[in-house]
Protein backbone atom coordinates (compact mmCIF):
# COMPACT_ATOMS: atom_id res chain seq x y z
CA UNK A 1 0.00 0.00 0.00
CA UNK A 2 1.24 3.05 -0.84
CA UNK A 3 1.00 6.11 2.25
CA UNK A 4 -1.26 8.76 1.12
CA UNK A 5 0.17 12.44 0.68
CA UNK A 6 0.77 13.86 4.44
CA UNK A 7 1.66 10.56 5.52
CA UNK A 8 4.95 9.32 6.41
CA UNK A 9 6.86 6.39 5.59
CA UNK A 10 9.60 4.61 7.92
CA UNK A 11 12.50 2.96 6.36
CA UNK A 12 15.99 3.38 4.47
CA UNK A 13 15.90 4.93 1.04
CA UNK A 14 17.94 3.88 -1.74
CA UNK A 15 19.41 5.68 -4.53
CA UNK A 16 20.39 3.89 -8.12
CA UNK A 17 22.86 5.55 -10.27
CA UNK A 18 22.78 4.21 -13.64
CA UNK A 19 26.61 4.67 -14.66
CA UNK A 20 26.90 1.85 -17.84
CA UNK A 21 26.21 3.98 -20.56
CA UNK A 22 28.97 3.93 -23.44
CA UNK A 23 28.80 7.98 -23.61
CA UNK A 24 28.58 8.33 -27.66
CA UNK A 25 27.77 11.39 -27.69
CA UNK A 26 30.29 12.70 -25.84
CA UNK A 27 32.94 11.37 -28.07
CA UNK A 28 36.22 8.87 -28.12
CA UNK A 29 37.52 8.18 -24.48
CA UNK A 30 36.84 6.58 -21.15
CA UNK A 31 33.31 5.53 -20.37
CA UNK A 32 31.56 8.76 -19.82
CA UNK A 33 30.96 7.49 -15.70
CA UNK A 34 35.07 7.69 -15.27
CA UNK A 35 35.47 10.85 -17.66
CA UNK A 36 36.91 13.40 -15.00
CA UNK A 37 35.82 17.06 -13.73
CA UNK A 38 38.15 19.13 -11.98
CA UNK A 39 40.68 15.63 -11.48
CA UNK A 40 37.33 13.80 -10.29
CA UNK A 41 35.20 11.17 -12.21
CA UNK A 42 31.59 12.36 -12.74
CA UNK A 43 30.34 8.66 -10.87
CA UNK A 44 32.58 10.04 -7.89
CA UNK A 45 31.07 13.49 -7.87
CA UNK A 46 27.24 11.68 -8.61
CA UNK A 47 27.65 9.38 -5.55
CA UNK A 48 29.16 12.25 -3.09
CA UNK A 49 26.33 14.45 -3.95
CA UNK A 50 23.53 12.13 -3.45
CA UNK A 51 25.41 10.73 0.18
CA UNK A 52 26.47 14.31 1.15
CA UNK A 53 22.37 15.37 0.86
CA UNK A 54 22.53 12.52 4.29
CA UNK A 55 18.97 11.59 3.10
CA UNK A 56 20.17 8.42 1.15
CA UNK A 57 21.06 5.25 3.05
CA UNK A 58 22.59 3.45 0.20
CA UNK A 59 23.81 4.05 -3.13
CA UNK A 60 24.14 1.40 -5.78
CA UNK A 61 25.79 1.94 -8.74
CA UNK A 62 25.26 0.02 -12.02
CA UNK A 63 28.93 -0.04 -13.61
CA UNK A 64 29.54 -1.47 -17.17
CA UNK A 65 29.81 -5.21 -17.25
CA UNK A 66 33.88 -4.71 -18.35
CA UNK A 67 34.45 -2.50 -15.94
CA UNK A 68 32.56 -3.62 -12.66
CA UNK A 69 35.86 -4.20 -10.86
CA UNK A 70 37.65 -0.77 -12.23
CA UNK A 71 34.65 0.94 -11.19
CA UNK A 72 34.45 -0.98 -7.73
CA UNK A 73 38.01 0.29 -7.35
CA UNK A 74 37.78 3.69 -8.14
CA UNK A 75 34.91 3.79 -5.98
CA UNK A 76 36.70 1.99 -2.75
CA UNK A 77 39.30 5.40 -3.03
CA UNK A 78 36.73 6.99 -2.25
CA UNK A 79 34.80 7.75 1.05
CA UNK A 80 30.98 8.76 0.91
CA UNK A 81 28.38 9.26 3.70
CA UNK A 82 26.13 6.26 2.47
CA UNK A 83 27.30 2.74 1.77
CA UNK A 84 28.36 2.10 -1.83
CA UNK A 85 27.81 -0.92 -3.32
CA UNK A 86 28.31 -1.78 -7.60
CA UNK A 87 26.41 -4.09 -9.78
CA UNK A 88 26.77 -5.10 -13.19
CA UNK A 89 24.27 -2.73 -15.93
CA UNK A 90 22.50 -4.01 -18.69
CA UNK A 91 21.95 -3.03 -22.49
CA UNK A 92 19.91 -0.38 -21.70
CA UNK A 93 19.45 2.69 -18.82
CA UNK A 94 16.09 0.70 -17.77
CA UNK A 95 17.73 -2.72 -17.99
CA UNK A 96 20.58 -1.08 -15.65
CA UNK A 97 17.86 0.26 -13.44
CA UNK A 98 16.29 -2.88 -13.10
CA UNK A 99 19.43 -4.68 -12.37
CA UNK A 100 19.78 -2.43 -9.30
CA UNK A 101 16.54 -2.81 -8.17
CA UNK A 102 16.57 -6.44 -7.71
CA UNK A 103 19.52 -6.22 -5.67
CA UNK A 104 18.39 -3.61 -3.30
CA UNK A 105 17.94 -4.83 0.10
CA UNK A 106 14.60 -5.92 1.77
CA UNK A 107 14.51 -2.37 4.11
CA UNK A 108 14.82 -0.04 1.71
CA UNK A 109 11.25 1.63 1.05
CA UNK A 110 12.05 4.64 -0.76
CA UNK A 111 14.47 4.59 -4.16
CA UNK A 112 16.24 7.28 -6.12
CA UNK A 113 17.66 6.97 -9.80
CA UNK A 114 19.75 9.27 -10.71
CA UNK A 115 21.98 9.56 -13.60
CA UNK A 116 26.27 9.64 -13.10
CA UNK A 117 25.48 12.00 -16.47
CA UNK A 118 24.06 14.50 -13.78
CA UNK A 119 27.32 14.44 -11.40
CA UNK A 120 26.66 18.17 -9.87
CA UNK A 121 23.40 17.97 -8.68
CA UNK A 122 23.03 20.20 -5.85
CA UNK A 123 21.53 18.89 -2.47
CA UNK A 124 18.44 20.88 -2.21
CA UNK A 125 17.27 18.81 -5.28
CA UNK A 126 17.94 15.50 -3.76
CA UNK A 127 16.05 16.64 -0.26
CA UNK A 128 13.49 17.96 -1.83
CA UNK A 129 12.41 14.73 -3.85
CA UNK A 130 13.38 12.11 -1.17
CA UNK A 131 11.01 14.83 1.30
CA UNK A 132 7.86 14.50 -1.49
CA UNK A 133 8.06 10.23 -1.43
CA UNK A 134 8.32 10.57 2.12
CA UNK A 135 5.07 12.78 2.29
CA UNK A 136 3.37 10.05 0.39
CA UNK A 137 3.90 10.91 -3.29
CA UNK A 138 4.56 7.78 -5.07
CA UNK A 139 6.64 9.71 -7.74
CA UNK A 140 8.59 12.34 -8.14
CA UNK A 141 10.66 14.48 -10.62
CA UNK A 142 12.67 17.42 -10.00
CA UNK A 143 12.09 19.55 -13.33
CA UNK A 144 12.90 22.99 -14.68
CA UNK A 145 10.60 25.44 -17.50
CA UNK A 146 11.67 25.23 -20.99
CA UNK A 147 13.29 28.82 -22.02
CA UNK A 148 13.44 27.76 -25.84
CA UNK A 149 10.46 28.26 -28.13
CA UNK A 150 9.42 25.04 -29.25
CA UNK A 151 7.81 23.98 -32.48
CA UNK A 152 6.91 20.31 -33.97
CA UNK A 153 8.36 19.95 -37.56
CA UNK A 154 7.24 17.01 -40.15
CA UNK A 155 9.26 14.65 -42.19
CA UNK A 156 10.81 17.70 -43.81
CA UNK A 157 11.62 19.50 -41.35
CA UNK A 158 8.67 21.97 -42.22
CA UNK A 159 7.22 23.47 -38.78
CA UNK A 160 3.66 21.82 -37.94
CA UNK A 161 2.92 23.98 -34.99
CA UNK A 162 4.55 26.14 -32.36
CA UNK A 163 3.81 24.11 -29.06
CA UNK A 164 2.43 25.86 -25.57
CA UNK A 165 5.73 25.62 -23.79
CA UNK A 166 3.78 27.10 -20.32
CA UNK A 167 3.33 23.74 -19.45
CA UNK A 168 6.28 22.10 -20.78
CA UNK A 169 8.93 20.97 -18.51
CA UNK A 170 12.55 19.43 -19.02
CA UNK A 171 12.61 16.48 -16.25
CA UNK A 172 15.76 16.08 -14.66
CA UNK A 173 17.37 13.42 -11.93
CA UNK A 174 17.09 12.05 -9.25
CA UNK A 175 13.63 10.70 -9.49
CA UNK A 176 12.24 9.61 -6.59
CA UNK A 177 9.63 6.49 -6.05
CA UNK A 178 7.69 4.43 -3.67
CA UNK A 179 9.88 0.99 -3.85
CA UNK A 180 6.83 -0.78 -4.87
CA UNK A 181 5.64 1.66 -7.52
CA UNK A 182 8.97 1.68 -9.10
CA UNK A 183 9.47 -2.06 -8.62
CA UNK A 184 5.71 -2.38 -10.18
CA UNK A 185 6.45 0.07 -12.69
CA UNK A 186 9.68 -2.30 -14.10
CA UNK A 187 8.04 -5.58 -14.17
CA UNK A 188 4.90 -4.65 -15.66
CA UNK A 189 6.15 -2.39 -18.82
CA UNK A 190 7.92 -3.33 -22.04
CA UNK A 191 8.32 0.26 -23.12
CA UNK A 192 11.50 1.29 -23.85
CA UNK A 193 11.53 4.84 -21.73
CA UNK A 194 14.07 7.43 -21.30
CA UNK A 195 13.35 7.79 -17.79
CA UNK A 196 11.73 5.92 -14.81
CA UNK A 197 9.00 8.12 -14.57
CA UNK A 198 7.79 7.29 -17.79
CA UNK A 199 7.23 3.78 -16.91
CA UNK A 200 4.85 5.09 -13.38
CA UNK A 201 3.07 7.23 -16.17
CA UNK A 202 2.06 4.45 -17.69
CA UNK A 203 1.21 2.82 -14.69
CA UNK A 204 -1.80 5.76 -14.20
CA UNK A 205 0.07 6.63 -11.19
CA UNK A 206 0.18 10.15 -10.91
CA UNK A 207 3.86 11.86 -11.06
CA UNK A 208 4.58 15.03 -9.00
CA UNK A 209 6.94 17.95 -10.03
CA UNK A 210 9.45 19.70 -8.40
CA UNK A 211 11.83 22.42 -8.77
CA UNK A 212 15.03 21.15 -10.70
CA UNK A 213 18.03 22.93 -11.00
CA UNK A 214 20.46 24.33 -13.89
CA UNK A 215 23.39 22.76 -11.95
CA UNK A 216 21.62 19.66 -12.22
CA UNK A 217 22.68 19.63 -16.23
CA UNK A 218 23.16 15.96 -17.86
CA UNK A 219 26.46 15.62 -19.26
CA UNK A 220 25.76 14.42 -22.94
CA UNK A 221 27.86 16.32 -25.81
CA UNK A 222 31.10 17.93 -25.28
CA UNK A 223 29.89 21.48 -24.52
CA UNK A 224 28.36 20.71 -21.28
CA UNK A 225 31.73 19.35 -20.19
CA UNK A 226 32.62 22.72 -20.44
CA UNK A 227 30.13 24.27 -18.76
CA UNK A 228 29.86 21.62 -15.98
CA UNK A 229 33.95 22.43 -15.50
CA UNK A 230 33.17 25.67 -14.73
CA UNK A 231 30.71 24.66 -12.35
CA UNK A 232 33.22 22.89 -10.15
CA UNK A 233 35.95 25.95 -10.77
CA UNK A 234 33.38 28.08 -9.44
CA UNK A 235 31.94 25.77 -6.76
CA UNK A 236 36.24 25.62 -5.94
CA UNK A 237 36.91 29.21 -5.89
CA UNK A 238 34.05 29.75 -3.36
CA UNK A 239 35.36 26.81 -1.36
CA UNK A 240 31.73 24.99 -1.67
CA UNK A 241 33.91 21.54 -3.65
N1 LIG B 1 23.07 4.14 -18.80
C1 LIG B 1 23.18 2.89 -18.18
N2 LIG B 1 23.12 1.75 -18.94
C2 LIG B 1 22.99 1.81 -20.28
C3 LIG B 1 22.86 3.08 -20.93
C4 LIG B 1 22.89 4.23 -20.15
O1 LIG B 1 23.33 2.82 -16.96
N3 LIG B 1 22.99 0.68 -20.97
C5 LIG B 1 23.17 5.36 -17.98
C6 LIG B 1 24.32 6.27 -18.40
O2 LIG B 1 25.55 5.78 -17.84
C7 LIG B 1 23.91 7.61 -17.88
C8 LIG B 1 22.37 7.53 -17.88
O3 LIG B 1 22.03 6.17 -18.12
O4 LIG B 1 24.35 7.87 -16.56
C9 LIG B 1 21.76 8.45 -18.94
O5 LIG B 1 22.17 8.03 -20.23
P1 LIG B 1 22.92 8.90 -21.30
O6 LIG B 1 23.08 10.30 -20.84
O7 LIG B 1 22.28 8.61 -22.61
O8 LIG B 1 24.42 8.29 -21.24
P2 LIG B 1 25.11 7.30 -22.25
O9 LIG B 1 24.14 6.26 -22.71
O10 LIG B 1 26.37 6.86 -21.59
O11 LIG B 1 25.49 8.29 -23.45
P3 LIG B 1 25.20 8.11 -25.03
O12 LIG B 1 23.71 7.89 -25.16
O13 LIG B 1 25.70 9.37 -25.63
O14 LIG B 1 26.01 6.89 -25.46
MG1 LIG C 1 22.36 6.83 -23.86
Amino acid sequence: MNASPGEEQAGRTAAIVPAAGRGERLGPGAPKALRTLGGIPMLVHAVRALASSRVIDLVVVAAPEESLDAVTAMLGEHSFAADVTVVAGGDTRQDSVARALISLPADIDIVLVHDAARPLVPEQVVTAVVAAVSAGHPAVVPALPIVDTVKEVDEEELVVCTVDRDRLRAVQTPQGFDRTVLQRAHAESDLGMTDDAGLVEALGIPVLVVPGHEEALKVTRPFDLIVAEAIVARRRASGVL
